[in-house]
């Protein structure tokens, strides 16, 4: 019997350098790495020994007799992987070289934000023998969105912020909490203590749809920051007296939230979720959340993995009028085509797709009805309309960075512009001793893990410009 990567990897690759017989992909350098949904063990090659279960943070690998119903279908996703003969045989590539500094100074590195991509940076940056690091984050409490973002029911991929808090405790780290860079402290007050500051700050705005009505639609991203106790939106009241729920766009934080209003709330009772989102729901009258696609069902944005994890949890259902355009030999689109077009009983989950919102009223949604062109395979308008009542309506189109105080914005993509984390100014050359890392840099998308690697990268830059004398003295050595 082989072991299974489950439903709550984050792709961080820990478990990749543990197999003895390299049958876990995809890895970090081969080139769908970047795009893997999460990653997958090769049942013929695995020998079931066990050691990637112990490197695997957030206890996403389990040998295949262990599985609970729940996690069966991931006995089908990992093989899926290797189908059709797809078996790796990269060679891995040994271990980078480890970071080495060229000066006897200890190198002194600022970090804004302590989510994962900051953890991760920090991380990498305590090889060096000597160096200091300040991490600064403007809550009370860190690591962003793992403690933040994450569902309250995923408590597994939670426990990624045991791994942060063995980093927290390494020496050379120093954490300062409800400090924001910008108000409370600037860029040249960072500068003058440290070779380097490190930009970590996420995206903590959202995209806003741009139809009429829209303008105070409640956001996906501030509920979820409701529901997880954030300080800056614990404030908001939301409508659940309405037996429906409409939820525009369809990526796994749509699910997540999909997955949250269809929970019973006496199973959430015992999760991290906020006291007050727990009362709310406890009265909520939601009985259908309909999660909607502007484009058709090969084009959803969830992963396979989250679509299980919800069906799941809640009686998840399509109509087969929008069940177009799907391929059958991908897993995913299957799995799609596999769901009900009925509901049992109870609460429910329908994906929709090919509509895409035109208004916003007191009622709920008006959607455009678009199809796919069979040459081209793209949405066009049908110029047919469809209206969905709802109370709740949540717009989930994807989070969105805001600019930061002192540095160069990249407005179209809400990103700092960068080279490998190096921050560029208008001209293209680099700004000396600013860097960035996570979804500051690369916008917002990726996994907890896929952090790692995109921290990893700044950092060896970081560490060429400190060798090559790139890096001003901070004052304090002087
Ligand atoms: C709702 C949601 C659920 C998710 N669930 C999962 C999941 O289950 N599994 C998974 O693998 N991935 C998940 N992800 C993705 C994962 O959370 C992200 O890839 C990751 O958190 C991005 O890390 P980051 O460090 O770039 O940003 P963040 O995690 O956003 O961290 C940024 C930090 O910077 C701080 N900050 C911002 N500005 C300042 C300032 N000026 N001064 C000081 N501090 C500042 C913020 O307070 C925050 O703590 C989820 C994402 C979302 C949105
Ligand atoms: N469990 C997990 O691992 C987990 C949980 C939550 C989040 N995350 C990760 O966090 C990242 C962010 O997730 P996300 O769900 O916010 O973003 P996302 O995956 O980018 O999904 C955004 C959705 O919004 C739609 N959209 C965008 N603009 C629109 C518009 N103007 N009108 C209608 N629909 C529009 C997109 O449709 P189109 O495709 O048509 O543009 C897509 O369906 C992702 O990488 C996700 O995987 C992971
Ligand atoms: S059980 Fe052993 S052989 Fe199988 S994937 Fe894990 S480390 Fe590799
Ligand atoms: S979370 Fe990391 S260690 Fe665990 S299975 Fe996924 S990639 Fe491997």
């Amino acid at each position: 019997m082989p072991h299974v990567v489950t439903q709550s990897c984050c792709n961080d690759a820990s478990c990749v350098h543990a197999c003895p017989v390299n049958c876990i992909h995809p890895t970090p350098d081969e080139p769908d790495f970047g795009t893997a949904e999460m990653l997958y063990i090769d049942p013929a090659a695995c020998v079931d020994c066990g050691a990637c279960v112990n490197a695997c943070p957030v206890g996403a690998i389990k040998p295949a007799g262990a599985l609970g119903d729940a996690q069966l279908p991931f006995l089908e996703i990992n093989a899926d992987f290797y189908k059709d003969g797809r078996r790796r045989r990269t060679i891995l590539a040994p271990h980078e070289k480890p970071l080495q500094v060229a000066s006897r100074e200890s190198l002194r590195v600022a970090i804004v934000g302590s989510g994962p991509s900051a953890m991760y940076a920090a991380d990498e940056l305590l090889t060096i023998p000597g160096a200091r690091v300040d991490v600064y984050e403007r809550l009370t409490t860190p690591y962003g969105l793992a403690r933040t973002g994450v569902a309250p029911d995923h408590a597994e991929t939670r426990r990624v912020t045991d791994v942060f808090d063995r980093i927290s405790r390494q020496d050379g780290f120093h954490l300062h909490l409800g400090v924001e860079i910008g108000k409370d402290v600037t860029h040249a007050d960072l500068l003058r203590d440290h070779h380097a500051v490190l930009y970590a700050t996420g995206a903590s705005s959202d995209r806003r749809l741009d139809v009429p009505g829209a303008s105070g639609t409640a956001t996906a991203t501030e509920f979820v920051a409701w529901y997880n106790g954030h300080p800056d939106h614990a404030h908001h009241e939301y409508d659940l007296s309405h037996p429906r729920a409409v939820i525009i766009g369809n990526g796994n934080v749509a699910l997540d939230v999909a997955r949250i209003l269809t929970s019973p709330p006496d199973s959430l009772a015992s999760t991290t979720i906020s006291r007050t989102a727990l009362e709310a729901l406890r009265t909520s009258a939601i009985e259908e959340v309909v999660v909607v696609g502007r484009r058709g069902p090969a084009h959803s944005a969830f992963t396979l993995a989250e679509l299980v994890g919800l069906t799941a949890a809640a009686d998840v259902v399509v109509p087969p009028a929008d069940l177009v355009g799907l391929d059958e030999s991908s897993l995913k689109h299957r799995t799609i085509r596999a769901l009900p077009s009925e509901p049992t009983a109870g609460r429910r989950v329908i994906l929709r797709y090919l509509l895409a919102p035109s208004e916003i009223t007191d009622t709920g949604v008006t959607f455009t009805r678009n199809a796919l062109d069979p040459e081209t395979g793209r949405t066009v308008p049908t110029g047919e309309t469809e209206h969905l009542k709802a109370g709740l309506i949540l717009s989930s189109i994807g989070y969105r960075a805001r600019p930061l105080p002192d540095l160069p914005f990249d407005a179209d993509r809400a990103v700092v512009p960068n080279d490998r984390g190096r921050v560029l100014d208008a001209t293209g050359e680099p700004v000396p001793g600013a860097y960035v890392t996570g979804w500051i840099k690369r916008g917002p998308t990726g996994f907890i893990g896929t952090n790692k690697t995109c921290a990893r990268e700044t950092v060896r830059e970081l560490v060429a410009d400190y060798n090559t004398g790139r890096l001003k003295l901070p004052a304090l050595a002087r």
